[in-house]
C-alpha cells in the first residue's frame, strides 16, 4: 500500500489500466500444447481458467476432460515440461490418486484441470500422452 501511495498519479493510472485490462481478459497467457506425435498447438488464454479449459476452449486434441474438471476422470492428463514444474501448485491428494490409475504416469505428470492459468505460467509447455483412458 505504501508503494502505491508513493506513486505519482500517472503511475497510479497505469496500475489501474493494468488491473482493468487483466479484469477484462486482455492480459493473455501463452501455453504450448504438444501432442504425442509432436504436433504443436500454441494457444493464448486469459488467466483464471484451468490449463484443461485452455485446451478444450481451443480444440486442442488429446485432452478429453470427461468429468469437466472435477478431478475424477484423469482424462486431462499432461506431461509438464520440466522447467515449469516448480511453478505449479503442489500435487493434491485427489490428483495424485487419479494419476496413480494412469499406466502412462511419469514424474512430470499432472492433471491439467488442477493447474490454474496464471500470468506466471506465461510460456508453459505441456505434452499430451498418446492415449487418455
Ligand atoms: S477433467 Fe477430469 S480429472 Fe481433469
Amino acid at each position: 500500500m505504501a508503494v502505491i501511495a508513493s506513486l505519482a498519479s500517472g503511475d497510479k493510472l497505469l496500475l489501474w489500466q493494468i488491473d482493468f485490462l487483466h479484469f477484462m481478459g486482455f492480459v493473455m497467457v501463452k501455453i504450448l500444447f504438444i501432442e504425442h506425435s509432436g504436433q504443436e498447438h500454441p494457444v493464448e488464454v486469459a488467466p483464471g481458467m484451468s490449463v484443461m479449459e485452455a485446451a478444450i476452449n481451443n480444440a486442442v486434441p488429446g485432452i478429453d476432460a470427461d468429468c469437466g474438471g472435477f478431478c475424477s476422470c484423469a482424462t486431462c492428463h499432461v506431461f509438464v515440461n520440466e522447467q515449469w514444474l516448480d511453478k505449479l501448485p503442489p500435487l493434491g491428494s485427489n490428483e495424485d490418486a487419479m494419476l496413480s490409475l494412469s499406466p502412462d504416469r511419469k514424474e512430470n505428470s499432472r492433471l491439467s484441470c488442477q493447474i490454474p492459468v496464471v500470468e506466471a505460467l506465461d510460456g508453459l509447455v505441456v505434452t499430451t500422452p498418446e492415449f487418455q483412458f
